[in-house]
């Protein structure tokens, strides 16, 4: 039965968002609440000489000071830390902008003020910082517990030789960061031995256990609430540092502190994009057959971890190609760790392939979506597996009819609308499905309403309005009828929001413990002498509304509530764990097609993408309207990436030098076209029993590359290195 899945439902939480009422982790009313300011290193490397905070013990209103002098001694072998977090345990600096302080006083105006007079002085380290500089340096990291990133099928080499067409080039792609509307907040109130932290995390228990961690206390003495979050996009995926030192902060003035980020933190306080430079070769037949690829992409890391994204993951399944090697090396630089940001790995190592595979239909003179179709894999190429479902080539046809790809002339500068260069690119998309064990718990109440309830988050996507909505269906109820709680380590133990990957582990979780309460209550009528369903067939027992009733006869029946009532129960609840399985006898991959147009104006280099087309093939969708404006979401950050978005350093001082969102170029509503999103009609029966592969990521992979390739058939420039500014097409 299906009522309410696949229905283009408003968000359950809109209102409350629109009107003030939800509580974000910054705007909790706490009584007696202090704000904490950090103080972050003003060079690259070194070490700590001197920290004089004299001044700011005198200073009016400050509750108290914490640096590596007199912070407490903490682990930081907390779950998801990198393996020497900087957390005030020493006078080591590793990167400019690390926290080396916290400052609290009893308003932020004196909090700031007060940070502002710490004096310190540093022995000055040369710091490496300019990844340009030191590729050279590059290393093979640890292998993971999946073995070498490196992989290797066929011989390359060999599959090479036999190539009529070869292209061989190197792309670039910058540091980003995230920049969600939303700053980063953290509230932390301790009462007695127990911390009851309020934050912007991604994952509110993947945050209590790295928490219990490195304070070195119970994890039953903490509770995480992340209730709303504005925006993160991988920002608060990881725990970060500053979110532990917020929590000794409070413990050490003994009153709530609350420790916003300024926006300007917010590029030091959490990773970023790794940069990449990426050589790819490709090798193809007269007619397009792919003989040899080698992808190679070196990208950045911090000298605290060896963070190794999944760059190279799409070019090992994406097409069918016989020979294949795959080689991934880091640069370790005096900078934070970087961090997942949206399409992590897949965002830059489709970028490089999808612009190589263009520059292979230009060569071949093929129809680069006909040249993806020659390349077709019908089972995954690295693994031999079949698919659980590829709707690619559904994707391919549907966007080019869409987009009216069959009047592209296929000339470089041949399409123009008066002054102005026409362009026309695609590319393709793919993003893994990566569901995980979660659970949820669900209650019928006496007046016939549910509740259901997992420790999940919701950043944004709409996880309130599609749980309610499986919920719901599952419980056979209306939707109104159902609340959704989430965003706190009180609920059932569930994933982060990240990788894609919360309606496919979170949902069949909500939707196992919907249909386990339910068929508690279908037990509790046909057992039931007094019930019109006693004796009945559990099989043959539907539900509508509340109303459970003999499928033939409905007339038979009675409603939650008659049956709560009889029996004098105020209330019936089931727990379901839901595991996605080890066994792999599939290859689970979400898919689609981007499309982009450009117009550039041929004397300033300016391009406008004036129309984007995206389809999607990513099984079944719970929510065709919040789904929609996640995959408009995913283009925007697309377009971001392909035309504005780069961290930009001073190597002199390893800083920043854009950290602000009026130098840190995102797009605006005037940059963005009509955007034409399609799912197709897809429901995998192998992923997991709603038959949703995940969508938070495939938009955006694939829309960069689409833009890239969209301004090569404008202008005849091909422009390799992102983002691709005015400058780089005059
Ligand atoms: Mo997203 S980068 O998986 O939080």
């Amino acid at each position: 039965m299906s009522e309410a899945v696949g229905k283009p439902f408003n968000r359950v939480d809109g209102r409350l968002k629109v009107t003030g009422r939800a509580h974000y982790p910054s705007e909790i009313p706490t009584e007696n609440i202090a704000h904490a300011v950090l103080i972050q290193s003003t060079i690259a490397k070194g070490r700590i000489q001197t920290i004089d905070t004299s001044v700011v013990e005198r200073s009016p209103g400050v509750l108290g000071i914490l640096t590596h002098l007199n912070a407490p001694r903490l682990t930081t072998r907390g779950e998801g830390f990198p393996p020497q977090v900087p957390l005030l345990q020493d006078d080591v600096v590793q990167y400019n902008g690390q926290h080396i302080g916290v400052v609290i006083a009893e308003s932020l105006e004196q909090a700031a003020y007060a940070a502002s007079l710490v004096k310190v002085d540093y022995a000055v380290e040369q710091a490496a910082t300019d990844f340009k500089r030191e590729l050279s340096h590059a290393i093979a990291p640890e292998p993971g517990p999946g073995g070498s990133p490196d992989s290797m099928r066929g011989d390359v080499a060999q599959g090479l030789t036999m190539a009529a067409v070869q292209i061989d080039q190197t792309y670039t792609t910058p540091n980003e960061h995230h920049n969600p509307l939303g700053l980063t907040a953290v509230t932390a109130v301790w009462e007695g031995e127990r911390l009851i932290l309020y934050d912007t995390t991604q994952g509110v228990h993947s945050m209590r256990r790295t928490l219990a961690g490195t304070l070195g206390i119970p994890i039953e003495n903490i509770q995480v609430i992340a209730r709303f979050v504005g925006g993160a996009f991988g920002a608060t995926l990881l725990p970060q540092p500053h979110v532990t030192l917020a929590a000794v902060a409070a413990r050490q003035v003994g009153q709530p502190v609350k420790l916003v980020l300024t926006r300007e933190q917010m590029y030091t306080s959490h990773g970023y994009r790794p940069q990449t430079s990426q050589h790819l070769v490709l090798g193809a037949t007269a007619e397009g057959r792919l003989t040899g690829i080698v992808h190679e992409a070196l990208a950045d890391t911090s000298q605290l971890q060896d963070r190794n994204e999944r760059i190279t993951s799409a070019t090992q399944m994406l097409y069918q190609c016989p020979n294949v090697t795959t080689i991934r090396r880091l640069v370790r630089l005096d900078k934070g760790t970087p961090t997942p940001m949206r399409a992590p790995g897949e965002a830059t190592g489709i970028f490089a392939l999808e612009c190589a595979m263009d520059e292979l239909a230009y060569a071949l003179q093929l129809d680069p979506i006909e040249l993806r179709l020659r390349n077709y894999a019908d089972a995954d190429p690295e693994n031999g597996l079949p698919w659980s479902s590829k709707a690619l080539r559904e994707c391919y046809e549907l966007g080019a009819q869409r987009f009216g790809w069959q009047r592209r002339t296929p000339e470089p500068g041949s399409m123009r609308d008066g002054r102005y260069l026409i362009g026309w690119g695609m590319a393709s998309s793919t993003y893994p499905y990566l569901g995980n064990a979660a659970s949820a718990r669900a209650k019928i109440w006496l007046d016939g309403s549910a509740l259901v309830q997992s420790g999940a988050t919701d950043i944004g996507p709409g996880t309130y309005t599609a749980m309610t909505q499986i919920a719901a269906d599952a419980l056979g109820l209306a939707a109104e009828r159902v609340r959704f709680e989430l965003g706190d380590t009180n609920l059932p133990d569930a994933p982060s929001q990240g990788g894609s990957r919360i309606v496919i582990s979170v949902g069949p979780a909500v939707q196992g413990a919907a249909i386990a309460v339910r068929n508690q209550m279908i037990q509790r009528a046909i057992a039931d002498q007094a019930s019109p369903l006693y004796g009945a067939n559990p099989q043959e027992i539907a539900i509508e509304n509340g109303y459970l009733f003999v499928a033939q006869d409905r007339a038979r029946g009675e409603t939650y509530t008659d049956i709560l009532a009889r029996q004098e129960l105020p209330e019936v609840e089931a727990t379901f764990d839901f595991n996605p399985g080890e066994e792999e006898q599939f290859s689970k991959h979400a898919f689609g097609a981007q499309f982009a147009e450009v117009r550039v104006d041929p004397d300033l280099g300016e391009v406008r993408v004036t129309r984007f087309v995206g389809v999607y093939a990513a099984g079944r969708i719970i929510n065709p309207k919040t789904a929609r404006s996640q995959m408009i979401g995913g283009i925007v950050g697309g377009i971001g990436m392909a035309l504005m978005e780069e961290t930009r350093m001073d190597h002199r001082y390893g800083r920043y030098t854009n950290a602000n969102i009026a130098e840190y170029l995102v797009p605006t509503h005037a940059d963005i076209p009509d955007i034409d999103v399609t799912f197709v009609d897809e429901d995998d029966p192998h992923v997991n029993p709603l038959g949703a592969k995940g969508i938070g990521e495939v938009c955006l992979v694939g829309v960069a590359p689409a833009i890239a390739n969209a301004i090569y058939h404008a202008t005849g420039k091909r422009i390799r290195e992102l983002p691709i500014t005015p400058d780089k097409l005059l």
